[in-house]
């Protein structure tokens, strides 16, 4: 399969924000802790979802989707805590599964968790918080063994504030016995929303939304089912506020929510995109050609690492030189070697890249390397002259909820072939 990408007038009309894949798939994995049944809602239709249904079907959690935004999951308490490396190793998140599993069921065997390759993704600070807890490890080149007789309550300083290890120190807080205070926690929207469906489900946590959590375990049998709507995709979001702003457009972006991308909205403003909050969503509007802004990935509330595709795709085509410098992913600059093939001009120095804006990109057959950077080439190539033909789209096919629909939904020349 391919994305075809035409040459694209200013796009216009308005375009749905879907679920966020990094919510879902961690939502899903805390069905786990729980039995009973639990109806998801909002839910991206994206290929990671599927296989996270995978995974936790092999370790014993029935799925089953309701249309295409509608999934219902069933715990009938009939768990075995194997992740096989079949499904662990097509996604990153099912390293999610290792929190609930330990603290649940006292073990968790998982093979070696697999995601976009953009560099060393290690786990040692996931090992770090629940060897805190009481949990024994043995690591090896295949997979995680976890073990754990009770966990126990435990204060724990993140010297780096990871999304996946506070969530799974989170998940297994939730039942271990007294007092767990994650300090350093991450705190993206994603993460809330965790906590959020943890405390439905009768968790009792403190500090949501904040970087220092405070979990006081309950016993399994006070954990229950629940309903729960998934948060909208920030990054999703970010994608067609960046499609607008290089075909100079005129969109309402509905469900995206600048609570939750603030410094991002303040960086687009500053490159010259109009952002108007509205209730539902945000209005974007961009006249004239970008302006080159200088910008850094940092955690949440920083710019995220994921938006950072975009955000040199965008500069790429700005008025002026803007630098991009990675703090989370040093490896996280392969596709520019793709925007270059559309007439980029960049250079890597270390983690930055320096990035001259050329006046026009010319479409090329180009590869997705991973997600994000995928998207980030799609939208280029709306305002790259002729014909931009990306291929290894099973990436964006991973996150984004038809992203190809969406963008012609809103008058851009894009078509999928395969
Ligand atoms: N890190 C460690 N040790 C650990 C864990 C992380 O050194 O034990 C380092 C990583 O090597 C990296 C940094 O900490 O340099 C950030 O890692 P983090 O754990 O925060 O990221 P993650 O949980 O593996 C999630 C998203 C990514 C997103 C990052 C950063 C999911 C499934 N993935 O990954 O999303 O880039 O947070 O925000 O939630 C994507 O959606 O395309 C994607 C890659």
């Amino acid at each position: 399969m391919q994305i075809v990408v035409e040459h694209s007038e200013a796009l216009r009309g308005e375009v749905q924000v879907p679920g966020a894949k990094n919510s879902v798939l961690k939502l899903m994995a805390v069905t786990l802790l729980a039995e009973g049944e639990y109806r998801l809602t909002n839910v991206p239709d994206i290929a990671d979802v599927d296989t996270m249904c995978d995974l936790l079907r092999a370790l014993g959690v029935q799925s089953k989707r309701v249309g295409t935004h509608e999934l219902v999951l069933t715990n009938t308490g009939n768990i075995t805590p194997v992740a096989p490396f079949e499904q662990v190793d097509r996604i990153r998140a099912s390293i999610n599964v290792l929190g609930p599993l330990v603290g649940r069921y006292g073990s968790a065997d998982i093979a070696m968790p697999g995601g976009d390759d953009f560099g060393s993704r290690p786990i040692d600070l996931h090992v770090m918080g629940l060897e805190a807890m009481g949990a024994t490890f043995e690591l090896n080149r295949d997979g995680i063994r976890a073990t754990a007789k009770d966990l126990h309550g435990a204060t724990i300083e993140l010297k780096f504030p990871s999304v996946g290890a506070t969530e799974n120190i989170l998940t297994a807080a939730v039942l271990a016995n007294g007092v767990t205070v994650i300090d350093n926690a991450a705190r993206e929207p994603e993460i809330v929303d965790l906590c959020n469906m943890l405390v439905d489900m009768g968790a009792n946590i403190a500090g949501i939304g904040t970087d220092r959590l405070s979990i006081t375990g309950v016993k399994p049998n006070q954990l229950h089912s629940t309903d729960h709507e998934v948060v909208n995709d920030r990054v999703q979001a970010a994608t067609y506020i960046s499609a607008v702003a290089v075909t100079r457009g005129d969109v309402f972006v509905r469900g995206a929510r600048a609570e939750h991308m603030e410094m991002l909205i303040n960086r687009f403003s500053e490159m010259g995109v109009g952002i108007t909050p509205q209730q539902d969503g945000l209005h974007v509007t961009c006249q004239d050609r970008l302006r080159a802004i200088d910008f850094a990935t940092l955690p949440y509330p920083g710019i995220a690492t994921d938006y950072k595709p975009l955000l040199v795709g965008m500069l790429a085509v700005s008025d002026g030189t803007g630098i991009a410098t990675e703090n989370l992913y040093p490896g996280r600059f392969r596709y520019v070697d793709e925007l270059m093939k559309l007439g980029a001009d960049v250079r890597i120095d270390g983690h930055h890249a320096v990035v001259r804006g050329v006046e026009q990109l010319v479409g090329a057959p180009v590869n997705a390397p991973d997600i994000r950077a995928g998207a980030a080439l799609v939208v280029a190539g709306l305002v790259a002259t002729g014909q931009t033909i990306v291929s290894d789209i099973h990436h964006i096919d991973r996150g984004y909820d038809d992203l190809v629909g969406r963008l012609a939904g809103l008058g851009a020349r894009i078509t999928r072939r395969s």
